[in-house]
């Protein structure tokens, strides 16, 4: 029988909360030894890595025929072989590690199941705060219980609009480019440091709208599901399924009058 998307998510947020539990205490020795990845300004800790490790055992222990993309170890099986009808899970085991580097309150762990190429469940935890945003396909978007709804804001001017940078330094010219003549036409711009959070607040309406151009998959899955569910178009830049290129959250009411400024502001897909 398939599985219930609400028993994937029940799965999730035991693991999100262990993982954010182990990351929090492992903070003060993380950062005392961190590493950098794909480039000079992209840290990587003791701690992502211990994160990652525990929701995996975790999804091995309950579910040994899944598959999981986790940003530290790439994509394997959790457990010795994948079964014909594998989950695919997606794992940002810290979303904003140089927040959490820096002990700036804004990282989170983040872990959605994908059934068929589509996401079915998806959880968010800010370590720090506790927050949790959850959302399974059909079934609305939540956070510690209360139903999101996203922004009611219309008008570009009063948007507050939430981005991110990735850590290359042409594709960081090309998006300071983009600001350069988006900023004058919004309310501001948000820099969380985290997507995952970004896409939350923007589920929430803590944020109107929200783009960043290169995400990976771990870092969009669980959030985009959470803002589709409160309502928000989740899409590429020409409303195509978001991907790895731009990726666009914004109330339907919003997302034209964005698209259009982002196109205007000479954004890339
Ligand atoms: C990063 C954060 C950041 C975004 C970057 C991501 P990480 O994830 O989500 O806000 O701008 O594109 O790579 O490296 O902290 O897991």
């Amino acid at each position: 029988a398939a599985v219930e998307p609400t028993e994937l998510l029940d799965l999730a947020v035991d693991l999100v909360r262990r993982a954010a539990v182990l990351v929090g205490e492992q903070r003060a020795a993380a950062v005392a030894s961190v590493e950098t990845k794909s480039t000079p300004t992209d840290p990587v800790t003791a701690a992502d890595r211990a994160s990652e490790q525990l929701v995996v055992e975790g999804l091995a222990a309950a579910r040994p025929g899944d598959l999981v993309l986790g940003e530290e170890g790439g994509f394997r099986p959790v457990g010795a072989e994948a079964a014909p009808d594998a989950v695919r899970w997606l794992l940002d085991p810290i979303d904003g590690t140089v927040n959490f580097v820096y002990g700036i309150p804004a990282y989170a762990v983040s872990l959605a199941a994908e059934v068929d190429g589509v996401v079915v469940a998806g959880v968010v935890r800010n370590v720090v705060t506790g927050e949790e945003w959850t959302a399974t396909r059909g079934g609305g978007a939540w956070r510690d219980g209360v139903r999101l709804n996203g922004s009611a804001v219309t008008a570009l001017g009063s948007a507050l609009v939430g981005t991110g940078f990735g850590y290359a330094a042409q594709r960081r010219r090309e998006q300071a480019e983009v600001l350069l003549r988006l900023l004058p036409e919004i309310r501001d711009i948000r820099r969380i440091g985290s997507a995952a959070l970004d896409l939350c607040a923007a589920a929430e309406g803590r944020l109107d709208a929200f783009f960043e151009r290169g995400l990976s998959p771990w870092d969009r899955a669980a959030g985009g599901l959470i803002a589709e569910e409160a309502g928000l178009l989740f899409t590429g830049l020409h409303g195509q399924p978001a991907g790895d290129e731009m990726t666009l959250a914004a109330p339907p009411a919003l997302h034209p009058a964005l698209h259009d400024a982002l196109i205007a502001a000479g954004a890339q897909p």
